[in-house]
């Protein structure tokens, strides 16, 4: 570092002596500084070099100062730079021109320009703005295998009037896009936004500019920008095809990666094997896709796993989704069996408060002796009772039958 600042050092001494001695040297400023919004949340700022100004034996640059929303600084040789950045803030920033490598030792003067902000106040604006993307399976699958959806949500604005309303807009690359699938809270107002399939490559380091302008009778609404990095965002798939094979002593879990356009080394994986009768939970972290685990077997288990994309492959985001857990071990039924039990429970349901309503009408024609022929059939009920055995996975739906059991009992009574 010392031997490289030495030289810089010399050369701009050198230089210096060198532009002293001819007295007519001048850097002059760069002319037509022009901030242009190109996009949502980016401009671009483009000059032109000062026609006037003497080259010589020179080489020369700009030095870009962004004022604000952020500050920054560079240099370049170029008469034009694209920055992305929100913008509801306005947009400053001033060039001048400067010898190469001299940085601020020797510049002209600055010229600058900026973009204003929009009006209305901030508490207008949107507030606590998310998005997530997730990829799902494309439909023109000619093109693409995955593509991305997108959804936001965000809260009104606290001094937004009752008839704001908002609208979302977002930009990846060159691609810009208006929301048309919104959310809405009791008042009318978009509080939500679902794209189902957008050209968004969860594979790329662009960064997804999103903007939320809006409309009301009584005030402006100021506009919002939020830039998100796709790896901050993006929610990894659960694994698919989850299995679990008990062997003896063991349990066998295997799994395949998640839909995703990264292939599968990129996943890293994290297995959860919960004890359910004495609550002990076994975390597992893993690159491959499958493990071994020893068990009692006495025990009944839930198995998940999620999935996060590693940073070989992309800057490592958050965990994915678990998938549905998958209960394995002795008294509980595979999770698979559940719509089995639903279904004759269902139909027993509705055979009991069939009967029960018949009971009603007899109890009916009992106490009021003289009225048309009953259609009662008391021979319905012991075929119901045979249904009512209770077993761990109806618990609600038998609950429900007593429950309503006990509510037609009371109101008999009340005759
Ligand atoms: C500055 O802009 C004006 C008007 O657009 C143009 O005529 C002129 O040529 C530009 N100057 C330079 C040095 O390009
Ligand atoms: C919204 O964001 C603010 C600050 O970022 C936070 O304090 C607040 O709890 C958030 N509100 C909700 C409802 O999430
Ligand atoms: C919101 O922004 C979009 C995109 O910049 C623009 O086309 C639209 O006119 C704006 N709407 C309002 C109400 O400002």
């Amino acid at each position: 570092m010392m031997p490289v600042l030495l030289i810089l050092v010399g050369a701009s001494a050198t230089l210096q002596v060198d532009l002293l001695s001819h007295k007519k040297f001048l850097l002059l400023p760069p002319v037509n500084f022009t901030i242009k919004a190109t996009g949502l949340a980016q401009v671009l700022l483009h000059w032109d070099p000062n026609p006037d100004q003497e080259q010589r034996h020179v080489d020369l640059e700009y030095h870009v100062k962004i004022n604000a929303p952020q500050e920054d600084e560079y240099d370049t040789r170029k008469t034009e730079s694209k920055c992305v950045t929100p913008l509801h803030e306005g947009f400053a920033a001033s060039v001048r021109t400067i010898l190469k490598s001299s940085h601020s030792a020797l510049g002209s003067s600055w010229v600058s320009a900026e973009l204003k902000a929009p009006p209305g106040s901030s508490g207008t604006s949107v507030m606590n703005l998310t998005c997530t993307t997730h990829t799902v399976v494309s439909s023109h699958t000619h093109l693409r295998p995955y593509q991305v959806s997108l959804r936001c949500t965000w809260l009104v604005g606290k001094d937004a009037p009752e008839d704001t309303q908002y609208f979302l807009y977002y930009r990846f690359g060159v691609w810009t896009e208006e929301c048309k699938e919104y959310s809405r809270d009791a008042l009318n107002r978009n509080t939500a936004c679902w794209f189902p399939r957008t050209p968004i490559n969860s594979k790329g380091f662009e960064q997804l500019a999103v903007h939320i302008n809006g409309s009301s009778k009584h005030a402006s609404i100021k506009p919002f920008d939020q830039l998100f990095t796709l790896h901050d965002i993006d929610q990894v798939n659960p694994p698919m095809n989850v299995t679990v094979e008990i062997e003896r002593n063991s349990l066998y879990i295997q799994w395949e990666k998640p839909l995703s356009a990264f292939p599968g080394h990129c996943f890293n994986y994290e297995l959860k094997i919960y004890n359910t009768k004495n609550g002990y939970i076994q975390m597992e972290n893993l690159i491959t896709n499958k493990f071994i685990s020893k068990i009692d077997d006495v025990s009944t288990y839930s198995i998940q796993v999620r999935a996060a994309v590693s940073s070989p492959c992309r800057m490592s985001g958050r965990w994915g989704e678990w998938s549905q857990p998958i209960y394995v071990g002795k008294e509980r039924k595979p999770s698979v069996e559940w719509h089995l039990i639903v279904l004759p429970t269902a139909i027993c349901f509705v055979l009991l408060i069939f009967s029960l309503l018949c009971r009603v009408c007899h109890l009916w024609t009992k106490l009021f002796p003289p009225v048309p022929a009953p259609k009662s059939n008391i021979k319905e009920l012991p075929v119901v009772t045979e249904y009512e055995k209770p077993s761990n996975e109806t618990k609600i739906e038998v609950v429900l039958c007593v429950e309503e059991v006990g509510f037609e009992v009371m109101e008999n009574s009340m005759f």
